[in-house]
C-alpha cells in the first residue's frame, strides 16, 4: 500500500514536470524575433498601420484584442476567426457571440502590406497578435506586453465551434474557471484577463435581462447597484435594440487602465460574467489585488495575454501561411 501510494504520487510529480515542460515549449516555440531573418520589417509595418488607423478609430483596440481572444479560444491562436464563411458551413465570425466582431478590414490591409514585403511568410495569426497588441498600446506610446510570434494559420474555421469554447455574458464563476482551465489558463489568468472589459463596448442584448426580467419575473438583478440599474434601463430601454451600446467602463471605455477592478467592487460590473469575479474567494481577491496597484496588473496582463496568445498555436510545419487571411489556401 505504501509503496504503491508514493509510487502514485511519483507519477503525479514526473507527468506534472513533464506536461510543465511540453506546454513550456509550445510556447517557447513562439518567440520574440522569429521574423528577424525573413521578415525584419514586420513590426514596424503593423505599427506604422496601427498607428494610422487608431488616430482615426480609438475603438480599434478593443476590437482586435476582443478579436484576438475568440481566434485563441476557438481552436487555439490559428488565425480561424478572420476567415470568411464558404459554402453554407459558417465560420466562427458568423457565432452568435461574434460580437459585433469588427477589424477585419485592418488586418487584411496590414497582410497585404506584409504579403508585399515579405511573402508567404508572416501567418495571419501572428499578424493579429501583433495588430491587437499595438492598437491596445498605441496610447501609450510602447508596447504593453511582448508579442511571441511564430504561429502558423489553420485551416478549419467552424460557427459550431465557438458555443463551449467562448463563454457567454450569463456565464457562472465556476464555469468561467472551467473553460479558462481547459486553455491552460488559470483563475487568476481569468481575472487579469477579464480586465481588458476596461475598454470597449456592449451591445444592450448581452445584459438586458439583468436590467428587465432576471429571473423571469420583471425583476432586476439584485447583484447590480441600483441607481446603475436605473442608468442603464435609460440607454438601453426594453426590448434592446440590436445595434445600441453602452460602454463597459463608464466614462473611461477608451484607456485602457485598471479601472474594471474599481468598477467590480462597486457592483457595476455589466455583465453577469463580471459580477461573477466576486463570488468566488480566490477570483474576488485578484480583483482587490490587480484594483490596488495599476502597475502590478499591467504586468500581470502582459503575463496572462503571452499565455493566452499561446494557446495550441501551430508552429513547426503545423497548418500553414495563409496568404489571404480570409480564405484558407488552396490545395495545391
Ligand atoms: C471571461 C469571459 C468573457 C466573457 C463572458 C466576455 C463577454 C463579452 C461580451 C458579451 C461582450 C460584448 C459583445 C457584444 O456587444 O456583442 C464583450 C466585449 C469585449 N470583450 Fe469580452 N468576454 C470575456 C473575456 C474577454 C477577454 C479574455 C478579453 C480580452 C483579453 C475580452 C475583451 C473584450 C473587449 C475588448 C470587448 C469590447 C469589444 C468592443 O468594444 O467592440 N473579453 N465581452
Ligand atoms: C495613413 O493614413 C492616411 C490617410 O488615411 C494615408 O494617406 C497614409 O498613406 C497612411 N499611412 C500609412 C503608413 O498607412
Ligand atoms: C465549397 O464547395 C466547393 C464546390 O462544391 C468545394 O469544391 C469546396 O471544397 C468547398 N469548400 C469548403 C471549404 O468546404
Ligand atoms: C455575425 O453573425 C451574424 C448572424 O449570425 C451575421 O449576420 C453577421 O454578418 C456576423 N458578423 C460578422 C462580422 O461576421
Ligand atoms: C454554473 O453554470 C453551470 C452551467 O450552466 C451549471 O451547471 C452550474 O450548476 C452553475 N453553478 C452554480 C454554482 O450556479
Ligand atoms: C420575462 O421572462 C419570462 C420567462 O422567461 C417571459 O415569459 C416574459 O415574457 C418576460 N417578460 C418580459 C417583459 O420580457
Ligand atoms: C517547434 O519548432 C520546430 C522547428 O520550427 C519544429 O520542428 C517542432 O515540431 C515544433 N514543436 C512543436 C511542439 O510544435
Amino acid at each position: 500500500m505504501k509503496i504503491k501510494g508514493s509510487y502514485s504520487i511519483f507519477i503525479l510529480v514526473v507527468s506534472l514536470i513533464l506536461f510543465g515542460i511540453i506546454d513550456v515549449c509550445n510556447a517557447q516555440n513562439l518567440s520574440k524575433n522569429f521574423y528577424k531573418k525573413t521578415c525584419p520589417r514586420v513590426e514596424k509595418i503593423v505599427k506604422e498601420i496601427i498607428q494610422n488607423r487608431t488616430r482615426s478609430n480609438p475603438t480599434l483596440g478593443a476590437k482586435l484584442i476582443r478579436m484576438q481572444f475568440h481566434d485563441c479560444f476557438v481552436r487555439g491562436c490559428d488565425g480561424s476567426v478572420l476567415v470568411d464563411t464558404v459554402n453554407n458551413s459558417k465560420a466562427e465570425k458568423e457565432a452568435i457571440p461574434n460580437l459585433s466582431l469588427s477589424g477585419f478590414d485592418v488586418i487584411d490591409e496590414i497582410k497585404t502590406r506584409i504579403e508585399r514585403a515579405c511573402p508567404k511568410v508572416v501567418s495571419c495569426s501572428d499578424v493579429l497578435a501583433l495588430a491587437a497588441r499595438d492598437a491596445v498600446s498605441a496610447p501609450f506610446k510602447k508596447s504593453l506586453w511582448d508579442a511571441q510570434l511564430g504561429r502558423r494559420d489553420g485551416r478549419v474555421s467552424l460557427a459550431t465551434e465557438t458555443s463551449g469554447n467562448i463563454p457567454g455574458p450569463f456565464t457562472n464563476v465556476s464555469s468561467l474557471i472551467q473553460l479558462f482551465n481547459r486553455k491552460g489558463l488559470d483563475v487568476n489568468d481569468l481575472v487579469v484577463l477579464s480586465g481588458a472589459h476596461t475598454i470597449g463596448v456592449s451591445r444592450c442584448g448581452a445584459f438586458s435581462r439583468r436590467l428587465y426580467n432576471f429571473t423571469g419575473k420583471g425583476d432586476a438583478d439584485p447583484s447590480l447597484d441600483g441607481a446603475y440599474t436605473e442608468t442603464l434601463r435609460k440607454k438601453c430601454p426594453n426590448p434592446a435594440t440590436p445595434t445600441t451600446t453602452v460602454e463597459m467602463d463608464p466614462q473611461s471605455s477608451l484607456s485602457f487602465d485598471n479601472h474594471y477592478y474599481d468598477i467590480l467592487l462597486q457592483n457595476k460590473g455589466l455583465f453577469v460574467s463580471d459580477a461573477a469575479l466576486l463570488t468566488d474567494r480566490t477570483s474576488n481577491s485578484a480583483v482587490i489585488r490587480l484594483r490596488r496597484s495599476p502597475s502590478s496588473f499591467f504586468s500581470a496582463f502582459a503575463k496572462s495575454m503571452k499565455k493566452m496568445a499561446a494557446i495550441d498555436v501551430l508552429t513547426g510545419n503545423a497548418g500553414e501561411i495563409r496568404q489571404n487571411c480570409r480564405v484558407v489556401n488552396p490545395l495545391k
